[in-house]
């Protein structure tokens, strides 16, 4: 009886200085709450912070307790007492936990199905990952983004696909999580709460590149928002060289083709439209429209020498159209240092 008493207390003494610093820290320990979301779940992660500490506190008092009260002592060699079985604490030891888990099952089901549901009048963001870049596209404003821009208090559905591996799209401000996968669809609600600057990291391995496919996460005033997208709707002011530019920034296509000579992943772009290129077979193709607009859509066909290890997503042509391509084409070339080239 004196050993229960003295254990018990030591549990309740650890179990309720760990959670006065849980209480005290909780915030600290996680990010910025940005979302509705994000306070189901970080409810959630409370309750579970909680009942861990008990854990904690239950198995390090019986250890502590046991190292100190029934210590050896010199002279004492003999073999300790033998303990068969104690049906009351083995089934008290099943039920607990199983209902413990069972509860947290019934609320997680709960706040799912609260972060999930739809509102009448959503707004649909599409975010297409591919190696190594987001792109956004709103199909209601007809607009295409390199950020993602969104209105504070409006619920937005993400439809996250991408056009080669799997990526998987986390802010973690915002908590909830969604693979990109290709040929699929998956919807994710989000409804910022709080404006700000924030950032989209892929959270899952995707090749060489993956722990730099991030892109800004900018959460708005709704007038703010509209002003944006009033601007990205005008019609380009700088003609077609200049949104090849956009396009090619969209798309992600600066993350491997510099614009200054430099070699990233894939050839540069300075001075490339009207030279003589070397490919790997040995032959050697101008780089005309043909040939770039070729790049594009089939990246494995012409490929340059000194760049055989290929890693451009192969479907392009599902995502630019012909009017994109001719833009591209248009920015490439006014990067040319070629003086009679177009
Ligand atoms: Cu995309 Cu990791």
């Amino acid at each position: 009886m004196k050993h229960i008493l003295g254990v018990t207390a030591l549990i309740v003494a650890i179990t309720l200085a760990a959670w006065t610093w849980l209480g005290r820290s909780f915030d600290q320990l996680v990010p910025l709450r940005a979302s509705e979301e994000s306070f189901f779940i970080d409810r959630l992660l409370g309750m579970q912070f909680y009942v861990i500490a008990f854990l904690f506190a239950l198995i390090i008092s019986f250890m502590l307790y046991s190292i100190i009260a029934f210590r050896r002592k010199p002279g004492e060699n003999g073999d300790g007492d033998y303990f068969h079985s104690n049906t009351t604490l083995e089934i008290m030891w099943t039920v607990v936990p199983l209902g413990v888990v069972l509860y947290f099952a019934v609320v997680g089901a709960g706040y799912l199905g609260d972060i999930t549901a739809p509102e009448p009048n959503e707004m649909v963001v599409q975010v297409t990952g591919s190696q190594w870049n987001w792109r956004f596209d709103y199909p209601r404003f007809g607009i295409s983004s390199a950020e993602l821009n969104l209105p504070k208090n409006q619920q937005t559905v993400l439809e996250i696909s991408s056009i080669d591996v799997i990526h998987s799209f986390w802010v973690p401000e915002f908590r909830v999580k969604q693979d990109a996968v290709p040929g699929m669809v998956h919807p994710l609600r989000i409804t910022p709460t709080e404006t700000g600057a924030y950032v989209v990291r892929c959270a899952e391995i995707c090749g060489k590149d993956h722990a730099y496919m991030l892109a800004n996460v900018n959460v708005m005033e709704p007038a703010d928002f509209e002003t944006w997208v009033r601007a990205q709707v005008a019609p380009p002011t700088g003609g077609l060289a200049d949104a090849g530019h956009d396009i090619a920034e969209i798309n992600g296509c600066l993350g491997c083709h510099s614009v200054d000579g430099s070699i990233i992943t894939g050839p540069s772009w300075l001075g490339l439209f009207g030279e003589t290129v070397q490919l790997a077979d040995g032959s050697m193709v101008v780089a005309d429209e043909a040939y770039v607009i070729n790049s594009i859509l089939n990246p494995g066909e012409q490929i340059v020498a000194g760049f055989e290890d290929v890693s451009m997503p192969a479907n392009f042509g599902a995502v630019l159209s012909e009017e994109d391509l001719e833009a591209l084409v248009a920015y490439i070339a006014s990067l040319s240092t070629h003086e009679s080239e177009e």
